[in-house]
């Protein structure tokens, strides 16, 4: 490898872990809490792309409300703060992952998602056996 070719491929490693550290602010990852009288009951982030080219985009992660409490409009609540959270950052692009063939299928497509397909073997579900996920967007005009 040629010396001036190794120095800038240095210098781009350096470039991009500056530019990771740099941009390790609030901006990036945002965690949302529903609460009833006093207690979380429901939560969900926002983890914006540390892309130089798609930091409009953002993937939505970890929702989940308590099991006594589904059904009652706090999931879709908690996805509105999300989708409120990306517009105030500019973001205009979300996606996200959920087991396929699960009741959060539904719920994410009830809320205005739109599953672009299945990836086989994706992650393990809580007995160890790896199941496929479904990949949903949702775009913000
Ligand atoms: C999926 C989950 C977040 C939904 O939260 P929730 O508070 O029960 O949802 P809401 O009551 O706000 O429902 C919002 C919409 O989704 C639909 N929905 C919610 N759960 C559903 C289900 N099990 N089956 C079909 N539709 C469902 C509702 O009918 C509602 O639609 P509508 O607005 O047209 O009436 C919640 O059930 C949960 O935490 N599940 C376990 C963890 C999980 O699966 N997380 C997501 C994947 S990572």
């Amino acid at each position: 490898m040629a010396l001036g070719a190794r120095a800038s491929s240095v210098e781009a490693l350096e470039r991009a872990y500056r530019s990771v550290v740099q941009n390790l602010n609030e901006n990036d990852r945002v965690l949302i809490v529903a609460e009833r009288a006093g207690e979380i009951v429901g939560m969900a982030q926002l983890a914006r792309s540390s892309a130089d080219n798609a930091r409009h985009r953002a993937e939505v992660q970890r929702v989940a409300v308590a099991a006594d409490v589904r059904g009652a409009g706090v999931g879709k609540l908690l996805m509105q703060a999300v989708e409120d959270q990306a517009r105030g950052r500019g973001l205009t692009l979300l996606w996200l992952t959920t087991h396929a063939e699960t009741d959060a299928c539904a719920f994410y497509e009830a809320v205005g998602y739109t599953q672009l397909g299945v990836m086989p073997r994706y992650s393990t579900r809580p007995d160890g056996r790896l199941a496929p996920a479904a990949f949903y967007y949702r775009e913000l005009a």
